[in-house]
């Protein structure tokens, strides 16, 4: 028998998930974020999965767009930073990749390639999280630059991104809006627009546009920290499983673990579960981070090993080899990344490839 530590990846879920999108918005078009390794999901297996149901699918780099490429993946594939050097273009261009434009190098690195196809682009314009994208007058000139370049296809899309969407009390999101309505740049066509990321499908619909871009919530989670009508019907894709290998009885006084962060106030039973920071497993998890065990939420205790964590099981019935879920359906990512200073997002996205992902 091997190692029990996997992560179980249902793709019903995750079809599931990316339906409840489309139909939040039934007149965009749905483009799946799959950079990061689809959040730590698998990129060519997620967009396999979606590849009957999206127009599109978006990362981070011309790298992983080739992963799915070569993954047999044949949608045409956004490139969410566009691109980092003028040979990207070329790449980009042979194999229908769109490039997210956001500052005057990569448009003059576009205007100026000699390319045999098109590329399709997409403008970004910056409203306000200031990380990237055009501002003021720039806005204009760039499209003015694309649009009369041969190099460029005619369908421009302009595209922004929001940094408060998650925040469901905070004006910034209408702000950003308005931003973009105010700089969208003239033109004889009429321009589709991009704007909405997980957080803004579920809870904006004025930022809906004619792209949307969900990542997190495909895989099952919710952007808000409360919760939210359309959020709770998401399903979650990723289970992060192991099993306990090791019991032990403690007295109190006695502590667990490297530094001996924790010990017990009484006579306690202790469960060793082999997973640990090498699993991606944070090792900032703090004393009394729930872990599913038999259907119970048991507190992490002692500090987490690279291989291996430890919980207080005193009060359930465990044995050796009682499954243990991390995260998952029950307990969600972002309850656990709150006892880690974290965010699911990290969570998920770092989890290495010693974690073989079981597709179901
Ligand atoms: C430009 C852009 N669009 C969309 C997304 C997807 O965001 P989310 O995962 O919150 O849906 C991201 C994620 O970082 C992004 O950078």
């Amino acid at each position: 028998m091997s190692r029990p530590t996997v992560a179980t990846i249902d793709l019903n879920a995750l079809r599931h998930n990316y339906q409840l999108a489309e139909s939040l918005a039934p007149n965009s078009q749905t483009i799946p974020m799959v950079k990061a390794n689809a959040y730590g999901h698998g990129a060519v297996e997620v967009a396999t999965a979606l590849a009957t149901m999206a127009p599109a699918f978006g990362v981070a780099s011309i790298d992983e767009a080739m992963e799915l490429r070569q993954g047999g993946i044949s949608q045409p594939i956004l490139l969410l930073e566009g691109s980092f050097s003028a040979d990207e273009v070329n790449v980009a261009a042979q194999n229908n990749f769109w490039l997210m434009v956001e500052n005057r190098g990569q448009v003059e690195a576009i205007v100026s390639a000699t390319i045999a196809q098109q590329v399709k682009v997409w403008l970004g314009i910056d409203t306000g999280m200031h990380r990237l994208g055009f501002q003021g007058d720039d806005i204009q000139s760039a499209f003015n630059a694309l649009s009369n370049s041969r190099n460029v296809s005619r369908d421009i899309v302009i595209a922004s991104h929001f940094a408060c969407a998650d925040d469901l009390d905070n004006q910034a999101t209408l702000r950003q809006i308005q931003q973009f309505e105010l700089h969208r740049p003239t033109s004889k066509e009429t321009l589709a627009t991009s704007l909405a990321n997980s957080a803004a499908i579920l809870a904006w619909p004025k930022a809906h546009g004619d792209w949307q871009r969900p990542g997190y919530m495909l895989y099952g989670n919710s952007p808000f920290k409360q919760p939210q009508q359309h959020a709770d019907q998401l399903q979650a894709v990723m289970s992060f499983e192991s099993a306990i290998i090791s019991m032990r009885s403690i007295e109190a006084g006695e502590s667990v673990g490297y530094t001996a962060n924790w010990t017990a106030e009484r006579a306690s039973t202790i469960a060793t579960i082999t997973v640990g920071y090498g699993d991606g497993y944070p090792r900032h998890a703090r004393n009394g981070t729930p872990v599913l065990i038999n259907g119970t939420r048991c507190p992490l205790v002692g500090r987490v090993s690279m291989d291996m964590i430890t919980v207080d099981v005193t009060d359930i019935e465990a044995q050796i080899g009682d499954k243990a879920i991390l995260w998952g359906a029950g307990l969600s990512v972002n309850e656990v990344a709150e006892f880690c200073g974290s965010i699911g997002y990290e969570l998920l996205t770092r989890m290495p490839a010693r974690v073989p992902r079981v597709y179901i």
